[in-house]
């Protein structure tokens, strides 16, 4: 017992000689002795990624120089071991501690700047910035940003802020965009793309409903991220696939055209423009198909489709429009009706004469 305690003091002194003369060796001028880099009494715990048993300390110290993760080591006194630190205690302050049986050695040549190679990453930019003297931003390894994988991103040395979205390895799904936030990032799923952002599915618009392809007119086809409408007839003049009738119309608006309405100032269709038009909001949506009674659409001779309306397969058609006067039908013209998916629209031109006018329901 006392012969050990002998023993451990003398390499405690040995320990001292072998640390002032590595450090005089090899960084004369910089260090200036060994109380700069080597303190006896203290430790860097937390970091250590390997040991070693060494009769000397200093054997330590030369295989510390050969390892590029090697930051600074501990020498335990009673084990002849040393334990090597990926950190200084400048990194990691807090993690520096009070140990009566260990010598700190911070490595005093070719150290390699925190964060420079992959395998020796950091945790933060902050860790870098009080590792390093005048640390510029730029990039750096860091292992916080994936786990298991050393990962290069940059660093704004101001701020601290590690910028996820500048990284090697995208931390987003590919199909997502990344934001960077001081201190953090969020992934957002492209538009068409569903998901947390980290992963992102294809949303299947024709599934959900979420497409704006005409019924009838055309088939919905999910493609990632999107959807196309594949015109189911000849008539494909835009997107929606609608003939042209069923886009470029005119609109008849008039609460007085329905066949509920009176006659109240008699109106007749005698001037109307030759044209496509849709029976839209007051005056419903569609011609009547029965014989209304008279003197009703605000008129004397209300008038109607004979021959119901047309499916959509059925395409454009011609049918006859019926003035109900001495009979049901006693005057009648030509029109064209097409059938657009939800509504119709009508090809309507002058009677010729009043007091005849086309009528609507609902
Ligand atoms: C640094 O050391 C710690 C143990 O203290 C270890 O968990 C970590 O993996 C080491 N980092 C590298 C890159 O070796
Ligand atoms: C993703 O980024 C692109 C390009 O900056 C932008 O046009 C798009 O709106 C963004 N999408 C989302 C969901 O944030």
């Amino acid at each position: 017992m006392e012969k050990k305690q002998l023993f451990r003091t003398a390499v405690i002194f040995a320990l001292g000689k072998v640390l002032y003369g590595v450090v005089t060796d090899h960084d004369q001028q910089c260090t200036g002795g060994l109380s700069k880099e080597s303190i006896f009494g203290w430790m860097l715990q937390g970091h250590i990624y390997k040991t070693m048993l060494a009769d000397l300390p200093h054997t330590c110290i030369f295989a510390c120089y050969k390892d590029d993760r090697c930051q600074s080591l501990n020498w335990v006194i009673s084990l002849l071991t040393c334990e090597f630190s990926n950190r200084t205690k400048e990194a990691r302050p807090d993690d520096f501690i009070p140990n009566a049986g260990r010598f700190y050695f911070k490595r005093d040549r070719n150290r390699v700047r925190l964060g420079t190679i992959s395998e020796l990453p950091a945790e933060t930019c902050h860790e870098i910035k009080s590792s390093e003297r005048q640390a510029t931003s730029g990039k750096y390894w860091f292992s916080t940003i994936k786990t298991g994988t050393s990962i290069l991103a940059h660093c704004d040395m101001a701020t601290e802020d590690i910028d996820e979205c500048t990284t090697s390895h995208p931390v987003c799904d590919v199909n997502a965009n990344c934001t960077n936030t001081q201190g953090s990032y969020f992934c957002t799923c492209k538009t068409g793309f569903s998901g947390d952002g980290k992963t992102c599915q294809d949303v299947d618009e024709c599934v959900e409903g979420s497409h704006d392809c005409f019924p009838n007119f055309a088939t919905c086809v999910n493609i990632p991220g999107s959807y196309n409408c594949v015109c189911s007839h000849s008539y494909a003049e835009d997107h929606t696939c609608l003939p042209a009738e069923c886009v470029d119309y005119r609109r008849i608006t008039n609460a007085d055209r329905k066949v509920t309405y009176g006659k109240v100032s008699v109106q007749c269709d005698k001037t109307i423009d030759t044209a496509w038009y849709r029976f839209e909001g007051a005056a419903g949506t569609r011609m009547p198909t029965s014989c209304p009674p008279l003197y009703k659409c605000n008129t004397n001779a209300p008038g109607w489709l004979k021959g119901g309306h047309p499916s959509v397969e059925d395409g454009q058609v011609t049918r006859k429009a019926c003035f109900h006067w001495s009979s049901c039908c006693s005057l009648s013209t030509n029109i064209k009706v097409r059938n657009c998916g939800s509504y119709y629209v009508y090809y309507l031109k002058s009677t010729g004469s009043c007091w005849y006018r086309y009528c609507s329901t609902n």
